[in-house]
């Protein structure tokens, strides 16, 4: 199997969950690569989990918005940038049903500024350049209880702004392939957990709320189900399909993980049970509260994703057992880092905490 060998990354939406934790992996694994993280810092931006690479010189962080041409063709000319992979977008499926327009601006508009500023400055040198698009199983739509698992060639069906803005992005991305032959590769991954989530998403909300004494909103019934993956799988995914992935295709991520959300939130109270039990040595189960359902809310992901595993040789190394005590682990031992998010004093904590290492916007 060819091999390509990013050597001048460009990562977009690097301060994010996943782009950060996508950075932390590469860097920690792979001293051959020179990243420039390019991130607007929205409300689910921070550089706290990157403080520590602030003097690296593979590392360079950059405040600005994928929809700005100018500022990513120069990173792109100026960094001479091999390789793009994209992570920045609007990422919650509740904020897109109160607010969608910032999910048409970044994730359709940007996700085509992108490409577009990548396709003039790398011109007709494209065979040693990379453009990994990050996008969900979301765009799938929803499936029954018996429905069998989204495939790479399921149609999309996208049901909330979020859905329905990756999805434009991820056609927007299969047209430059078809007509311009510009080297894209999509993946589509099912939920993601781990350390540095905002806590917003199901899992870091749960553990969060159940720390503070606050009921845990269950929407509906609960018996919703996704497919999770430990943030570490995905990034190694990603790192796969960029160095040996076929040009033009899509790959279904996924855990192998089907799991209400229910179950999810019982894992998360009996781990904290155990690990940090209440004071009055009652469970945490006891503050979970069911609430109004999400409108249009998904009933069920399941992703099939026998394509990366047998073409490109990916499976996931985490079980959720192991993925999920980690993760609340990581949430208790990461108290400050939690605080500084919530209260957004983010660079408050960084001062504190790294008092030499100043990480300035460029
Ligand atoms: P996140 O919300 O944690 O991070 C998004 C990052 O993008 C933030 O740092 C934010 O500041 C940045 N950003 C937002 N608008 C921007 C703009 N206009 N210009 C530059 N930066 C901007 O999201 P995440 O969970 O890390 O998701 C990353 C990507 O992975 C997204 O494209 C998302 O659709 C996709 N994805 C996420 C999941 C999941 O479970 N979280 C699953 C599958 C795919
Ligand atoms: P979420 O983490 O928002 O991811 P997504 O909507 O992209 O799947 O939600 C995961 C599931 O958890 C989804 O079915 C909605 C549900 N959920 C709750 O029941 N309560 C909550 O407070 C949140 C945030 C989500």
């Amino acid at each position: 199997m060819d091999s390509f060998k990013p050597r001048n990354i460009l990562v977009t939406g690097g301060a994010g969950f996943i782009g950060s934790n996508f950075i932390r992996h590469l860097l920690s694994s792979n001293s051959d690569v020179v990243i420039t993280n390019l991130d607007a810092l929205t409300y689910a931006g921070s550089q706290l989990g990157l403080v520590s690479y602030a003097d690296d010189e593979r590392y360079e962080f950059v405040q600005g918005s994928i929809t700005d041409s100018s500022l990513i063709t120069t990173i792109l000319s100026e960094k001479q940038i091999d390789t793009v992979v994209h992570f920045a977008a609007e990422s919650h499926v509740d904020r897109s049903i109160t607010g969608p327009e910032a999910f048409i601006d970044t994730n359709i508009v940007g996700t085509f500024r992108l490409l577009d500023a990548a396709r003039t400055v790398w011109g007709d040198n494209l065979a040693s350049r990379r453009f990994l698009h990050v996008s969900t199983d979301e765009v799938y739509g929803t499936l029954s209880a018996t429905d069998p698992a989204f495939t790479e060639t399921t149609p999309f069906a996208p049901n909330s702004p979020y859905a329905a803005s990756k999805a434009s992005s991820d056609m927007l991305v299969r047209s430059y392939f078809h007509t311009y032959s510009f080297p894209v590769i999509t993946t589509n991954c099912s939920n993601n957990y781990g350390p540095f989530q905002f806590p917003e998403k199901l899992i870091p909300l749960m553990i969060v709320n159940a720390l503070a004494g606050k009921p845990l909103p269950i929407y509906g019934d609960g018996q919703q189900v996704r497919d999770w993956l430990y943030v570490d799988d995905h990034c190694a995914a990603i790192w796969r399909a960029i160095s040996t992935g076929e040009l033009g295709s899509t790959y279904n991520v996924g855990g192998n993980n089907e799991m209400p959300n229910m179950d999810i939130v019982h894992s998360i109270c009996d781990l904290l049970d155990e690990l940090q039990p209440r004071h009055d040595a009652k469970s945490y189960r006891e503050q979970i509260e069911f609430v109004e359902d999400r409108p249009g809310h998904d009933r069920r992901y399941a992703v099939n994703a026998d394509r990366i595993a047998n073409e490109l040789r990916w499976t996931p190394s985490e079980s959720f057992a192991t993925g999920i005590r980690k993760t609340v682990e990581w949430y208790l031992s990461n108290e400050s880092w939690l605080e500084a998010i919530k209260t957004g004093q983010h660079q408050n904590w960084i001062d504190q905490n790294y008092a030499n290492r100043p990480m300035t916007a460029a």
